[in-house]
């Protein structure tokens, strides 16, 4: 490899998120309409130099646009490329990564999945490996439960289990996206103890299978289109999000903006997977990029992007 390796890091957001049940290791069953957006961020890889290695820590990563991870050894693009050295098995050469990131982090868009799910199919073509789409998935599963989605590869899927259970779904068309993601952000793992404490609080360990989005995921996997204008979508799916209420308790302001968005875009705002991002949606791209004007939101990164 002589030149740099370049990808793209896509971002999603859920239409709809139905919790089914914590499971026994902890993590929550969830049945969810992922939808990958035009919005990404951008990694590149070049050898670092130095002799191949069988030392998970001898990769390196430089992020521009975001303050860099605590503990860089924690960040999701080295950690994809310790576990894919270690499957190896065998010493391999040092790689140097470049990451600019454009995704809000910590904002349920899955910016550090999809970085996590570009680093594994870098480093494996810098490496000159060659995975099969069940390892990679299984990989993938290991690094985050986002993270196969992104690494299917797939513009649209019905997404089950932990995350790791994937069924593609025509992609919705033309469809515009606008973001405004408050800054402040939210830990995924926060979100999902403060549901499991709400739940508790209204005696009530599971909601209803009728929370699962049927509608978007199943029906245009049947009829092979999306059947929903985006009206209908959008109306269908704002309150399909169950992790709305530990949002909205974790995330000062939000249910305000929230009320706020709602009345100055005249259309229904949806929470994106553990938030803090809400979601208006458009006919395209530039219906959604012209209505940004309109969002008032000093505390928030306001995006227009489209489904891609
Ligand atoms: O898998 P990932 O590390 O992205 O998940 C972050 C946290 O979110 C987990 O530690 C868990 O608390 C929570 N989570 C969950 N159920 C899921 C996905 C995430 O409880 N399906």
């Amino acid at each position: 490899m002589s030149e740099r390796l370049r990808g793209l890091a896509r971002a999603k957001i859920n239409l709809g998120l139905a919790v089914l049940g914590r499971r026994p290791d902890g993590y929550h069953d969830l049945a969810s309409v992922f939808v990958r957006l035009a919005l990404a961020d951008a990694l590149s890889v070049a050898f670092a130099g130095g002799p191949p290695t069988t030392d998970p820590a001898a990769d390196l990563l430089e992020v521009v646009g975001r303050r860099p991870t605590e503990d860089p050894g924690q960040d999701l693009v080295l950690r994809a490329a310790a576990l894919l050295r270690t499957e190896a098995g065998r010493p391999l050469p040092p790689l140097a990564f470049r990451l600019v990131k454009r995704i809000p982090v910590a904002a349920g868009l899955g910016g550090g999945s999809a970085d996590a799910a570009a680093a594994l199919a870098l480093a494996g073509r810098a490496w000159g490996l060659v995975l099969g789409r069940a390892q990679r998935l299984e990989l993938a599963a290991r690094l985050g439960s986002d993270v196969p989605f992104f690494a299917a590869g797939l513009p649209a899927a019905w997404v089950e289990g932990r995350g790791e259970r994937i069924e593609s779904v025509p992609p919705p068309g033309d469809l515009g996206v606008l973001l405004v993601s408050p800054k402040a952000g939210l830990d995924t793992a926060a979100v999902f103890a403060a549901f499991d404490r709400l739940a508790a609080a209204e005696a009530r360990s599971q909601p209803p299978r009728d929370a699962v989005p049927e509608r978007a995921g199943r029906a245009s996997g049947e009829a092979g289109a999306w059947s929903s204008t985006v009206g209908d979508l959008a109306a269908a799916m704002r309150d399909g999000n169950d992790l709305w209420p530990a949002a909205a308790d974790l995330c000062p302001g939000l249910v305000e903006l929230r009320e706020r968005l709602e009345r100055s875009l005249e259309r229904p705002v949806l929470l994106s997977g553990s938030g803090p991002t809400l979601v208006a949606l458009y006919p395209s791209g530039t219906a959604a990029a012209a209505a940004v004007r309109r969002v008032d939101a000093p505390d928030a990164n306001v995006i227009a992007t489209q489904a891609a």
